[in-house]
């Protein structure tokens, strides 16, 4: 049987990702999962485990359940590794969330300052998990759901030189779930074709016969459809000149970028009343280990779709399946260019439609982009660059220069301030600076 491991096991998303194998088991033969986190989160992880048990004991399955605080130990001979650790926990986000936003910039899980922190203290770890595994379970795969997820992938592969990784978000995931319901086709009968970054990319949809139908997805979107947003983005309307002029579906993220002035007036406008989105979120977390404390509870409960990350399961869990049974698929994912989009470097880590099958992913060609994607796509693979290699040797100069790259940082003495006290406020999860 297979063995699992899972690090940040004690995350509020961790039940998903068992219903996921529940429902994959026919498949995906799984004789025991490690739940791997730090002492400090033994509680979630505790809870989470017993939640595990009682859902695969209620599915009739025989599957071990394991928590370690120990991960070398635990990775020891995984089949597949998946990561969805948090460092710093809650906390760590909304610090990177409010910081910016008291200087009036946006503050965000991973977009502008308060990702390229995400980035710095993660990426130090993933590369850590990295080496470990190069000793204990050199044959495994390692699949990413840890955000900033593309440059956590980046970093794996181009720093880690680990090859066996695949990067998921459940954005793509949403889309493809929505979207035909949206302009009333079946699911089956829908192609499509994403190209970009995690958190930065377009699509494009056709039909059965291959004729392209994404102006009919523009049109559900400003007829108020539900097109797959994720939760925790404000549906502030894209500019409906702007989207038909580029023919494509920008992901939720975008609004960030072609709405910058009215999302940050939007997160503005939380942070001096309800709170952050982590602020909010950790409440929501509270109430879903409330639930999962209950002895009675064997499934997924509802509460969870109001995580921005609902679904995410069926990324990981499909994708284990497909390279496990050479499956063949069409799946989004974040892995290495290889000429899939030709404005970018070959080996840089893209999120685009690739074929999943035993040997990992394989990405599909885009092709061109227009010159306002090629611009877009470039300066930001440039600031996650300068950000990967900032959090990897702990350069100031590289740090302010991914500042002085990121859109949603106004460059000057108040970017600086802002960097200053990040650093400062995340100092304990920054040994490299
Ligand atoms: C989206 C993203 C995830 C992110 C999540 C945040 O779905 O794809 O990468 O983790 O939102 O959701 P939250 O509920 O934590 O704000
Ligand atoms: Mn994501």
């Amino acid at each position: 049987g297979l063995k699992i491991v899972t690090i940040g096991g004690g995350s509020s998303y961790t039940p998903e990702l068992m219903e996921g194998f529940i429902r994959r088991y026919n498949e995906l033969p799984i004789h025991e999962i490690w739940l791997v986190d730090v002492e400090n989160g033994q509680d979630k992880v505790n809870i989470d485990a017993d939640m595990a048990r009682r859902m695969w004991k209620a599915a009739g399955h025989d599957v071990e359940i394991h928590v370690s605080f120990d991960r070398k130990e635990a990775l020891k001979d995984a089949d597949f590794v998946t990561t969805q650790f948090r460092v710093g926990f809650l906390e760590a986000r909304i610090k990177d969330e409010r910081i910016p936003l008291s200087y009036g910039m946006l503050g965000q899980e991973t977009n502008g300052a308060g990702g390229i922190f995400k980035a710095f203290r993660t990426i130090p770890v993933i590369l850590d998990i990295v080496k470990d595994m190069k000793e204990v379970c050199p044959n495994a795969w390692l699949i990413n759901f840890t955000n900033p997820s593309g440059m956590v992938t980046e970093a794996v592969i181009q720093y880690g030189h680990w090859d066996k990784c695949i990067g998921l978000c459940n954005v793509p995931v949403i889309a493809m779930m929505k979207e035909p319901e949206a302009i009333g086709y079946d699911a089956k009968a829908l192609t499509y074709q994403f190209a970009g970054i995690n958190h930065f990319h377009w699509h494009k949809v056709y039909d059965q016969q291959g004729h392209e139908v994404t102006q009919k997805v523009i049109d559900a979107l400003f007829d108020g459809k539900d097109i797959g947003l994720p939760a925790n983005i404000n549906n502030v309307p894209f500019f409906k000149e702007q989207i038909e002029q580029m023919q494509m579906i920008p992901c939720g993220y975008h609004r960030y970028y072609y709405r910058q002035e009215e999302m940050l007036a939007h997160s503005l406008e939380e942070y001096n009343t309800i709170g952050t989105r982590g602020q909010q979120v950790k409440h929501t977390e509270e109430k879903l280990f409330e639930l999962y404390k209950n002895k009675e509870l064997d499934h997924k409960p509802e509460e969870l779709s109001m995580r921005g990350g609902a679904y995410y399961s069926d990324a990981a869990c499909e994708c284990i399946n497909a390279i496990y049974n050479n499956k063949k698929i069409h799946m989004v994912v974040s892995t290495q260019n290889r000429g899939a989009i030709p404005e970018l470097p070959v080996d840089s880590i893209v999120e685009v439609s690739s074929i999943i099958d035993g040997k990992g992913a394989t990405p599909i060609a885009w092709g061109k982009f227009p010159s306002a994607q090629r611009g877009w796509l470039q300066c930001m693979k440039a600031m996650e660059e300068c950000t990967i290699n900032a959090a990897v040797t702990g350069n100031y100069g590289m740090a302010m220069e991914a500042f002085a790259l990121n859109p949603l940082i106004p460059s000057g003495e108040s970017a600086k301030q802002v960097l200053d006290q990040l650093l400062l406020a995340h100092e304990a999860y920054l040994p490299q600076f």
